[in-house]
């Protein structure tokens, strides 16, 4: 969507403005210039906004509304970025979540949650990934079952696509009361962009990798579910739109969460990254 000059209510305190450019420099699509004294849009520019908001969030005495966002509904970042130490711990210790506690999460964590990881940053800040939570067990239960019985039904007629035979295993697990796909995990999140939007493989994976590690610091599990995602678009298609994804949608990925039933004392061992220093 373009946005008109009116439309970005851009608004200065000229009490509280210190001239200092912040803004007009740190805009990545350069609206913005000092005319002459304080801050405004070049008009013919206006349209070019991304809606980011850095004006806002770089303006060193709040002086900068836009969009109707006025700067004390800001959250200050003087001291609430965790120490590095904190955060590479977190990296290091979060761990694929595979056994969980049948009690749900209250809603309002979820929710909070999902209004956290909407910080996430997209391509051209389009934030149009869309968050499919299941939060209802009965909702979960249907969905498991359902997936189990579309899947039983491509193995038991062999047509099951190739690659994925696998899968009657899983079936033949679940007969067994072993919940391979879903590991009995109370809720899934499932984020999906329009398949026209500006990045729609990698926002999912970003937005997901977010909730990944605000999860893990709130001691709640997760799980990167590629099996389900394989199910959803190659076995069982008939579940996506029952889910609710939009058929204009692409399913970027999918997420089991929830009350960990399992505990890790200690992270794991790994070699350092594959990193090379590139010669030009
Ligand atoms: C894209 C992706 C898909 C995954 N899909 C599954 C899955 O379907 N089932 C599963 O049990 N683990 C899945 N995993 C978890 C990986 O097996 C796990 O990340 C890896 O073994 C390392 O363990 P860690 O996450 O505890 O460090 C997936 C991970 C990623 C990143």
């Amino acid at each position: 969507m373009e946005l008109q000059l009116k439309e970005l209510q851009l608004e200065i305190d000229q009490d509280s403005c210190i001239q200092c450019r912040a803004c007009v420099q740190d805009c990545p699509y350069a609206i913005l210039e000092l005319a002459p004294d304080y801050p405004a849009v070049i008009p013919d520019r206006a349209e070019q906004c991304i809606e980011c908001q850095h004006c806002l969030a770089v303006c060193p005495t709040g002086a900068l509304s836009i969009l109707g966002f006025e700067p004390e509904g800001s959250l200050p970042l003087k001291g609430i970025f965790p120490t590095e130490e904190q955060l590479s711990g977190l990296i290091r210790g979060r761990r694929s979540v595979r056994r969980y506690k049948a009690t749900p999460l209250e809603p309002e964590v979820i929710d909070a949650m999902l209004a956290t990881v909407a910080h996430a940053p997209t391509g051209v800040n389009n934030c149009q990934c869309l968050f499919s939570v299941v939060e209802d067990q009965e909702v979960m239960k249907r969905i498991r079952e359902q997936t189990i019985a579309g899947i039983r039904a491509k193995a038991e007629s062999e047509s099951l696509p190739s690659g994925l035979e696998f899968f009657a295993g899983i079936v033949r697990a679940w007969d067994e009361g072993n919940d391979i796909l879903f590991r009995g995990a109370p809720h899934l999140l499932l984020v999906s962009t329009p398949k026209q939007g500006p990045s729609p493989q990698v926002d999912p994976i970003i937005a997901l990798s977010y909730f990944e590690l605000l999860a893990a610091s709130m001691k709640l599990g997760t799980l990167w579910n590629g099996l389900a995602k394989w199910a959803f678009m190659d076995i069982v298609p008939e579940m996506l739109p029952r889910l609710g994804i939009p058929e204009d949608h692409s399913l970027g990925y999918l997420m089991l969460f929830g009350q960990p039933a399992v505990q890790y004392f200690r992270t794991v061992q790994r070699a350092p990254g594959n990193v090379r220093r590139v010669v030009f």
